[in-house]
C-alpha cells in the first residue's frame, strides 16, 4: 500500500495546473448511459474514481475509449442493469447510474452504497425522487430494484438538497415523459455543468443551478462533445497549501467564479489574491495566516469538501477559531491524526475549536478520507521534519498527480 512521505520546507512557489473536477466528470460519465450515440470528453482527470465509473460502465457493456484526458463513451450495448455492491462501496458516485439506467431501460439493480467514513449518506432522496416519476422501487439483499416502463413527469420537492440526487433526477426525468419541475434542488456548479451537457445531448433543463429545475422529458437523446470544468476543491486545496507554507503560487486553468466563498477566507487569513479568467494567484509570504472561522453549508457556502484543509491551516493560524461540520457528521476523522502532529483542537459535537500553534511537527499519520487526506499534505508541508501519510488510496481517488505537482512546487515529497 502506497505511503507518501513528506520533509516540511518551506514556501510553495510556482505554477500548478488544475485537472477536470473529478465530481462534475461522475455524473457526466454517468450521463453516458443515456443515450446510445457516444459521448466525447476532454479534460476528464486521471484518478482513482474516474477509473472506477469506467470500469462500472464496461461491466454494463459500454465501450470506453481513453487516450489521456479524452474519454469517448458509447453505451450502444448495454448488457446488464446490474450495479454491484464491490463497486459502489468503493465509490458512492457509482449511485449515479441509477437515474439513466432506469429511465433508459425500464430497470436498474443498484446496491445500496451504506456508510462511509464521513457518515451515513443515505440515499432516500435519490429513490424518493424517482418514486414521484413513477418508478416502483423495492430494496431487497442491499440492493434498490427499481422498475418502470417509462418514467412520466412529475413535481418533486425534494426534503434536502442533494448534488448526487439532484444530477440522478434531471438525468432520469430528461427521458421521462412530460415536464419534470423539481424544488430544493442542490445549487453546486457541477449541476449546471451536467445540465449543459444533456441540453446538448438533445434535452431541455431550465433553470439548473437554481433551487427550481424544469425538465422536458425526450424520447430519445444523442451524442455530444463536453469538456470537464476544472475541478475548484482541487484549486482550493493548492491555495490553502500555499497559505499553509507561507508560499505564493499561481493556481492555472482554474475558475475563480466557483470558489468566491473560500476566496474570502483566504484573504481573511491573510492572503494576498489576484485572479484572472481561468487563473488565481495567492501569496502569503512571510506572514503567519490568521485564523478564519469556517462554518460548512449548501452551495454558494463554505463546501464541507474544503472544510478539513482548512482545519489543516487553522491549526497553524494565528489565535482560534471554530471549524462547524454541517453537511456530514462524521467529517473529522482528520483531527486526531492532527493532534499526533503536536494540533491543539477540541472537539465539540460537530465544531472543532482550534488553537493555532506557530509551529506542527511531522508524524506518522493515517488518511481516513480523500479531503482528510489533502489535510494531512498540507499539515505535513508546513511542519518541521518528516510525516508519513498512510492509506493515501483515498488521496489517489481524488486528486491527480498530487504528489507531482507539490514537487513542481518545491514540496520535498516522494511516494513509498
Ligand atoms: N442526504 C440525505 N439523503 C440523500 C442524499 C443526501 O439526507 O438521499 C444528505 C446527506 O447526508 C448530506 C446532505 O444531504 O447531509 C448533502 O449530501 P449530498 O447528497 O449533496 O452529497 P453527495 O451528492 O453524496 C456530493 C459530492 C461529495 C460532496 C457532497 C457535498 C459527488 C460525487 N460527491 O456528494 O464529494 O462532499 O456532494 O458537497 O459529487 C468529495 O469529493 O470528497 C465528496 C465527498
Amino acid at each position: 500500500m502506497d505511503k507518501i512521505v513528506i520533509t516540511g520546507n518551506g514556501p510553495l512557489q510556482g505554477d500548478v495546473h488544475v485537472a477536470g473536477a473529478k465530481n462534475a466528470a461522475l455524473p457526466i460519465i454517468a450521463a453516458a448511459l443515456l443515450t446510445a450515440q457516444p459521448l466525447q470528453l476532454s479534460n476528464v482527470p486521471g484518478v482513482r474514481d474516474i477509473g472506477t465509473a469506467l470500469k462500472l460502465l464496461e461491466m454494463l457493456g459500454a465501450a470506453v475509449e481513453r487516450d489521456g484526458t479524452n474519454l469517448t463513451l458509447t453505451s450502444s450495448n448495454i448488457n446488464s442493469l446490474h450495479v454491484p455492491y464491490e463497486l459502489v462501496k468503493t465509490m458512492r458516485g457509482s449511485i449515479l447510474t441509477l437515474g439513466p439506467l432506469l429511465a433508459r431501460f425500464g430497470e436498474a439493480d443498484v446496491s445500496l452504497p451504506g456508510g462511509c467514513a464521513i457518515g451515513s449518506r443515505p440515499v432516500n432522496e435519490h429513490i424518493m425522487g424517482l418514486q414521484s416519476l413513477g418508478a416502483d422501487i423495492d430494496i431487497e439483499g442491499g440492493y434498490i430494484k427499481a422498475k418502470a416502463s417509462r418514467l412520466r413527469g412529475a413535481h418533486h420537492t425534494f426534503d434536502v438538497p442533494s448534488v448526487t440526487a439532484t444530477e440522478n433526477l434531471i438525468m432520469a426525468a430528461s427521458l421521462a415523459e412530460g415536464e419534470t419541475v423539481l424544488e430544493n434542488c442542490a445549487l453546486e456548479p457541477e449541476i449546471g455543468d451536467l445540465a449543459e451537457l444533456l441540453n446538448r445531448m438533445g434535452a431541455n433543463i431550465e433553470g439548473a443551478g437554481t433551487s427550481k429545475i424544469t425538465i422536458e422529458g425526450k424520447t430519445e437523446l444523442h451524442g455530444a462533445e463536453h469538456r470537464v470544468p476544472p475541478d475548484r476543491i482541487e484549486t482550493g486545496t493548492f491555495l490553502v497549501a500555499a497559505a499553509a507554507t507561507r508560499g505564493d503560487i499561481r493556481v492555472l486553468d482554474t475558475n475563480p467564479d466557483y470558489l468566491q466563498h473560500v476566496l474570502g477566507k483566504l484573504e481573511q487569513a491573510g492572503a494576498e489574491l489576484e485572479t484572472g479568467d481561468d487563473w488565481i494567484r495567492l501569496n502569503m509570504r512571510d506572514r503567519r495566516p490568521q485564523a478564519v472561522n469556517i462554518t460548512t453549508a449548501p452551495y454558494p457556502a463554505f463546501p464541507t469538501d474544503m472544510q478539513a484543509q482548512f482545519m489543516a491551516l487553522n491549526a497553524l493560524a494565528e489565535g482560534s477559531s471554530t471549524v462547524v461540520e454541517n453537511i456530514f457528521e462524521n467529517r473529522f476523522m482528520h483531527v486526531a491524526e492532527l493532534q499526533r502532529m503536536g494540533a491543539d483542537i477540541e472537539l465539540q459535537g460537530h465544531t472543532a475549536i482550534v488553537k493555532g500553534r506557530e509551529r506542527l511537527k511531522g508524524a506518522p499519520v493515517m488518511a481516513t478520507d480523500l479531503r482528510a487526506s489533502a489535510c494531512l499534505i498540507i499539515a505535513a508541508l508546513a511542519a518541521d521534519g518528516d510525516t508519513t501519510v498512510d492509506r493515501v488510496y483515498h488521496l489517489d481517488r481524488g486528486y491527480a498527480n498530487i504528489d507531482t505537482k507539490l514537487a513542481q512546487l518545491g514540496a520535498v515529497i516522494h511516494r513509498v
